[in-house]
């Protein structure tokens, strides 16, 4: 796979915590960083990779890190995520990395990874995949990452010869709900209560690709 790189404005790093810090499997270019940037200049050379089969603690890592920073986007929580034994982060790894199967998309900055996406095929319908998991640290939103991701999942759902990307995005989250209405994500009119507080409602998104 093609590895793509975006520039994207500096980050308010004072946001976030550090970074997660892969070991750069399959990396064709390196990202470089780019202080003393001003907000809206260019800035930072964001490089999109997958994860690798060996990165299962990475792989953990992030998930929980979206999970405690985004407790109602979604439909797992943090606490029982915590708890799986590594057996579930070894297989759930390698359902996004042997070949044929799933995918996982990591935006990283040279060795620290900013956000992560899934792009998942629909167990039910052959033609159709589904995105999932969609994060991007604090320090680094509005900055152009998770468009980047988001098109790294069309891209394959494209490669894969799907007709169609669905996914569930939180009705009280109108940053997903914008950056899915501008890549073409629109309503298909399904909604339900989200699985962790059902106070909270997700709605249904599709893109035709
Ligand atoms: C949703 C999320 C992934 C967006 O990531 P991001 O890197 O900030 O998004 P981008 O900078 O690529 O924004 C792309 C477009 O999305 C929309 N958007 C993003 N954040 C927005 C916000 N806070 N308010 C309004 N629109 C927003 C805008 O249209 C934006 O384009 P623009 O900047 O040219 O106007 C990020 O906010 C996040 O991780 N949230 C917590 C987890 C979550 O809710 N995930 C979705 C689960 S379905």
């Amino acid at each position: 796979m093609a590895t793509r790189a975006v520039r994207v404005v500096t980050p308010n790093k004072a946001l976030d915590r550090p970074g997660i810090r892969g070991n750069g499997g399959n990396r064709s270019r390196a990202g470089r960083s780019a202080p003393n940037r001003e907000p809206g200049k260019a800035g930072d050379l964001v490089e999109f990779r997958r994860l690798a089969s060996h990165e299962v603690e990475l792989h953990r890592d992030l998930r929980l890190r979206a999970l405690r920073d985004a407790q109602d986007s979604f439909g797992e929580t943090f606490t029982d995520a915590a708890v799986r034994p590594i057996s579930y982060w070894e297989e759930l790894t390698r359902s996004v990395t042997e070949p044929g199967r799933d995918v996982m998309f990591l935006a990283c900055e040279g060795k620290d990874v900013l956000g992560s996406a899934y792009g998942l095929l629909d167990r039910a319908c052959s033609d159709s995949g589904r995105v999932g998991g969609m994060w991007v640290g604090r320090a680094w939103r509005r900055r152009g990452v998770g468009r980047a991701l988001l098109q790294e999942v069309i891209s394959w759902g494209r490669e894969r010869r799907l007709r169609r990307l669905g996914l569930w995005a939180p009705a009280h989250n109108p940053a997903a709900i914008a950056l899915y209405s501008r890549a073409g994500f629109r309503s298909t009119g399904d909604q339900r209560e989200l699985a962790t507080n059902p106070a909270l409602s997700i709605i249904a998104m599709e893109v035709e690709l």
